[in-house]
């Protein structure tokens, strides 16, 4: 599958290094092609560098690992996106898009894409290994496509991830957001360092 991922940072360059190893093609996406976060991708399999346009077109699925607040000069740079899947791994800790509660709201209000809340809720470094040896973590996502959703939950499988959980629809995003304020609060706040993560555990019958 053809990934364009904006943003090629913490988030987005674990994921890239992981959909890369699953032989996926990576289209990283970004300002300035020859000085960029993230050069070192360049070095994995299947990847290679555009402007964010480039990427997004070249795409099937778009990854947004950027500041949530530049979502709608993204979803402006990207075109045409009818049909493509955008997942948002942003929270609006700091800031949100300017007339928007979020990234996501954002792209679904401004583009034709199926959009996806997915990867916000844990750090970056589970993303890049999410085998703690004896359970595998879990991801979750919301949205309101489905097909969508299993392409996201494929995805997120193929990122090592247990399971990807679909917490609902659209109206679910904010509450995926609030989750991973969860994970922020025990990791940063209270003191237990960012090698945690979630797992849902389900009793036999
Ligand atoms: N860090 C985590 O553990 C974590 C976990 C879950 C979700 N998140 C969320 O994921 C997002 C990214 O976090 P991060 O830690 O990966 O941040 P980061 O390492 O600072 O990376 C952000 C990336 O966005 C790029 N960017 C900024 N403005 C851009 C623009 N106009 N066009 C194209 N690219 C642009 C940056 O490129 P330049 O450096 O060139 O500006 C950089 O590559 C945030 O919304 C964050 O809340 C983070």
């Amino acid at each position: 599958m053809n990934i364009a991922i904006i943003g090629t940072g913490n988030v987005g360059g674990a994921l890239a290094t992981q959909w890369s190893k699953a032989a996926h093609t990576i289209f990283l996406g970004v300002k300035e092609v020859t000085d960029f976060k993230g050069k070192h991708l360049l070095q994995n399999p299947h990847t290679s560098v555009h402007t964010v346009a480039d990427a997004a077109q070249q795409a099937e699925v778009i990854l947004v690992a950027t500041p949530p607040q530049i979502a709608p000069q993204l979803a402006a740079q990207m075109g045409n996106v009818a049909g493509k899947v955008i997942i948002d791994a942003t929270n609006t800790i700091n800031a949100s898009p300017e007339g928007y509660p979020t990234a996501f709201h954002a792209f679904a209000a401004l583009t034709k894409a199926e959009v996806i809340k997915c990867f916000n809720t844990t750090g970056f470094e589970n993303m890049q290994q999410p085998d703690y040896g004896h359970v595998v973590l879990d991801m979750m996502m919301a949205g309101s496509s489905e097909q969508a959703k299993a392409i996201t939950g494929r995805l997120a499988q193929e990122a090592g991830f247990a399971h990807c959980y679909d917490f609902g629809k659209a109206d679910k995003v904010v509450l995926l957001e609030q989750f991973a304020l969860s994970w922020i609060n025990l990791a940063i706040f209270q003191g237990m360092g960012r090698d945690i993560g979630f797992k849902l555990v389900r009793r036999q019958t």
